[in-house]
């Protein structure tokens, strides 16, 4: 019996805690393109137990057509709530109308998207526009008036992160014309690619004349720390890398000085949509429609090695 049965059948008597412990929550997650990603997938399942609750986990392997068919899987099963983290920003509206009238609330995890807000419970995200902003402003204030042409690797075509922390740098190098992106292409979100796409800038452009990488994940810049190597060059010295997630690899490569830094993105996204869920499914209290995580600059000044150890064995 799912919690929203037993609620139902159970009007004399309501105990809270015994009823959330029969909770099943559908996830959709996108895949396990990054470290992050696979933190993200660890923390959850691991808060879901925590709590007593049913987790039916599907994984999308990066394709939104497989979060819908998921999505629709978890309504026929007649689930107490979907958690959803989706893969692109646009083309949710049909299936969110679909829980909707079902009655099955939707939280949002990690990424927005752009359907109407009535059709989802609410969004756990960090301010993905500020990630990107903190970035930029990072290396304004490294460079401090001198010249830097930058490579910037993209995440995903279409995520929410991808668009908001290529605008949140943009706005932050805006007033400093010694700061210009020359390449600007998507990886991915993937290590593989972030090779593969800084390999290529380099080879376009001379690493020469590449003074700084923006990376829109760390997995990506962990990627492009390889082929800058390859290339023959230092990378955090000769080209600086700033990047996000701060992923136990991104920490060890600023202690290595390989990496300057990295904006932390916690992935115990899942703690904070369980909380709202459960207040929303005992009492109706309704959440913000945006539960804003934190944001947190590492650079070398902090002690990235006891970083990465206290990290390393958390799921990423
Ligand atoms: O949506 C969050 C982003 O997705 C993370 O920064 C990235 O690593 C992940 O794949």
């Amino acid at each position: 019996m799912t919690l929203k049965t037993t609620l139902l059948a159970s009007a004399i008597a309501f105990a809270p805690i015994a009823a959330f412990a029969e909770m099943t929550i559908g996830f959709s997650q996108i895949g396990s393109e990054s470290g992050w990603r696979a933190a993200e997938t660890t923390v959850t399942k691991q808060e879901a137990a925590a709590r007593g609750i049913d987790l039916k986990f599907a994984d999308a392997q990066q394709k939104q057509e497989n979060q819908i068919k998921a999505i629709r899987s978890f309504i026929a099963q007649g689930v107490d709530a979907i958690l959803v983290a989706p893969v692109v920003a646009t083309g949710w509206d049909e299936v969110l109308e679909e829980a909707k009238d079902a009655e099955i609330p939707v939280v949002l995890l990690d990424r927005t998207v752009d359907a109407d807000k009535a059709l989802y419970l609410t969004a756990v995200t960090s301010d993905l526009v500020h990630e990107g902003n903190v970035a930029g402003q990072w290396l304004v204030d490294e460079m401090a008036g001198a010249d830097c042409r930058i490579v910037e690797l993209q995440g995903t075509t279409g995520s929410s992160p991808a668009i908001d922390r290529k605008t949140g740098f943009e706005q932050a190098i805006a007033d400093h014309p010694n700061l210009q992106i020359v390449r600007s292409q998507t990886g991915d979100f993937t290590r593989s690619q972030g090779k593969v796409v800084m390999e290529s800038f380099l080879k376009a452009e001379g690493g020469e004349n590449i003074c700084a990488l923006y990376a829109h994940n760390d997995d990506m810049a962990v990627g492009a720390i390889q082929a800058i190597k390859e290339a023959g060059l230092k990378p955090g010295e000769d080209i600086k890398i700033v990047a996000i997630d701060a992923v136990p690899d991104a920490h060890l490569a600023i202690a290595n000085g390989e990496m300057n830094a990295t904006i932390e993105l916690t992935p115990n996204m899942a703690g904070p949509a369980l909380d709202a869920l459960e207040a929303y499914l005992a009492s109706g209290t309704e959440p913000a429609k945006w539960i804003q995580t934190e944001s947190k600059l590492f650079t070398a000044a902090d002690d990235n090695q006891a970083i990465y150890d206290m990290k390393k064995d958390l799921g990423y």
